[in-house]
């Protein structure tokens, strides 16, 4: 067992976040992995998809015909009767920038609105994770209930944002990491030590970790756990298609690429579409590769459409398939339960053997 302030404060067996993976669906993955004692978290972006216009993905692709409200709800039930066995513990993800605004509130007032009708769910459902904006402006929404809060950042200077609205503890994703990534480049290997010396909150690292490797240098960098993406697309009880996992399983250590993406930069895994993607980016918008926010050229964003469209076509060459680095070190796709237990396993391994090194 390793235990930290993240299992203790959630009451989880391991400290195991399950990345968000909007705007897909990731409640099936969300139970899996709150049953296998890490927390799930359920990815609400695609259920407001139709209520921004920073979000051109087809939202009835996953979540089929209904409205936002409903999404929730009956997500929110999924999950609640998969985990009921296990008393498992899970959350929700809403990225809150600027674009998303009026997408966001409506999902998040949606959650509470669940939350406040059914004490079950109260007793579970104990996580609300923002990201991809400022934290400040939904603090004092927030803490009208007695959900616990996690933000996620990009570099310090967004830690130091998320200090000041008072989060329960701050995500650092590093620059590895699969879909939407920073404008500045900031890798775990800095970003992590850097936000752990410059907070005295708790320090969830992500970005790149896979394996219980990994997760014994977030530990000895100062975090309380990871929060994984990439590898939990590879599992068997992950919603997405097949032709993404195999996409992830196939992956060599040098086959991802950045490109334009719904808010900002975003990092899929490399083939013919994604290569396109980049391809026209540096055509028509040159700038982007600098770091500068660009608008959306049409041509780029038709290649993103049929990109994703693809992916329901099991193309493995057309669709774009989002992922991160840690691809280079993903050949299998495990049951949840499976993974979950040979990763704590490597870590206690690692982590037993490393006084040995202090002479
Ligand atoms: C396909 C995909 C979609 C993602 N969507 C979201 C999202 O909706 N909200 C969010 O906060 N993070 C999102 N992320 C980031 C993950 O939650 C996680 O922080 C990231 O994957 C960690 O890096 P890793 O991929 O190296 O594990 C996404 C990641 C992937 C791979």
């Amino acid at each position: 067992m390793i235990k930290t302030w993240l299992t203790k404060k959630l009451g989880i067996k391991h400290p195991v976040i399950q990345g968000a993976m909007g705007p897909y669906s990731t409640n099936k993955l969300c139970a899996a992995v709150a049953n296998a004692g890490g927390l799930g978290v359920i990815s609400l972006i695609g259920m407001g998809v139709q209520h921004s216009e920073a979000t051109p993905v087809d939202p009835t692709l996953v979540f089929g015909p209904g409205t936002t409200e409903e999404y929730v709800a009956r997500s929110l039930e999924f999950v609640k009767k998969e985990t009921a066995a296990s008393g498992g513990v899970f959350g929700v993800n809403c990225p809150v920038s600027l674009e998303f605004m009026d997408a966001a509130k409506l999902l998040v007032g949606s959650v509470f609105a669940e939350r406040e009708k059914d004490p079950d769910l109260q007793k579970r459902l104990r996580v609300i994770i923002t990201s991809a904006g400022d934290p400040v402006p939904w603090a004092e929404h927030i803490r009208k209930t007695d959900m616990i809060w996690f933000h996620v950042v990009p570099s310090i200077y967004h830690a130091s944002r998320a200090d000041k609205a008072g989060v329960d503890a701050i995500i650092a994703s590093g620059h590895e990491g699969g879909a939407h990534i920073s404008w500045q480049p900031v890798h775990s290997m800095v970003l992590i030590p850097g936000v752990v010396e410059a907070t005295k909150r708790p320090v969830i690292a992500a970005g790149g970790f896979c394996d219980g490797r990994t997760l014994a240098a977030a530990l000895a960098l100062g975090a309380v756990g990871v929060q994984m993406g990439t590898r939990f697309i590879a599992t068997r009880e992950c919603d997405f298609w097949d032709v993404w996992k195999q996409g992830v399983v196939r992956g060599s250590d040098r086959d991802t690429l950045v490109g334009r993406g719904m808010f900002g930069p975003m990092r899929f895994i490399k083939n013919d579409m994604s290569e396109q993607l980049v391809d026209k980016t540096t055509e028509l918008v040159p700038e982007f590769f600098k770091g500068l926010p660009v608008d959306l050229a049409p041509e780029i964003l038709e290649i993103e459409k049929q990109g994703f469209a693809n992916l329901v076509n099991d193309d493995p060459q057309g669709s774009l398939i989002l992922g991160g680095e840690a691809c280079g070190r993903i050949k299998d796709m495990p049951a949840v339960c499976d993974l979950m237990d040979s990763l704590i396993s490597q870590a206690e391994i690692i982590l037993k053997a490393l006084p040995d090194f202090v002479a």
